[in-house]
């Protein structure tokens, strides 16, 4: 299917499934390089990047562990700026290689807001790997160490990716359609 129809909005598909697992298990190849010796923890950021982390993690073969974090900051189409965390980090980062796992950097003002957090708890070496970018719309001058694919800005859902909640579920990559 081709089209379909969320709420009151119409997404059509932009990126199949084989291309998406093509380009996460690349940055899974990138990792396995970069951190063979580092014993990383992975950080997940739910809800958007569990499928992301999920994929990305069957192909991370060093040895390492994967916690979860939870934060929110999209109402419906538009990003509020107000970053909540809902869900904290129990583990401790001190003196410890981290990656965070992030479904997308879009003004990257979350992203900017995980990272300071990880600073100020003493991680000594933070990394950045994202399923998606969007270039043109980054307000913030942070560092993306991995990305899988970079994108238009343009709403999109699918592969963890939500509207309003709904189309997590979808192998694929939809596209608003105005
Ligand atoms: P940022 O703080 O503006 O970088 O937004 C990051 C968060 O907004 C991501 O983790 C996503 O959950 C969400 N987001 C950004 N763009 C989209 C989109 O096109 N579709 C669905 N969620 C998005
Ligand atoms: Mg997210």
């Amino acid at each position: 299917m081709n089209t379909i129809q969320i709420k009151d909005k119409k997404f059509s598909l932009s990126i199949p499934e084989s291309e998406i697992l093509e380009a996460v298990r690349k940055v899974g190849e990138e990792i396995n390089r970069d951190l063979a010796h580092k014993n990383p923890l992975f950080i997940c950021v739910l809800n958007g990047a569990f499928m992301f982390a999920g994929d990305l993690m069957k192909t991370v073969s060093v040895p390492c562990e994967i916690t979860f974090i939870k934060l929110s900051s999209y109402d419906g189409l538009y990003t509020s700026g107000v970053v909540k965390e809902i869900i904290g980090l129990n583990e401790s980062v001190v003196g410890r290689t981290v990656v965070v796992v992030e479904d997308i950097v879009d003004t990257g003002i979350t992203m900017e807001r995980i990272l300071s957090s990880l600073r100020a708890k003493g991680a000594s070496e933070i990394r950045v790997a994202t399923f998606l970018q969007k270039p043109d719309a980054l307000q913030r001058d942070i560092q993306v160490d991995y990305v899988a694919m970079k994108i238009p800005n343009d709403f999109i859902v699918g592969y963890g990716l939500d509207y309003d909640g709904y189309g997590r579920n979808l192998k694929d990559i939809y596209t608003v359609v105005e």
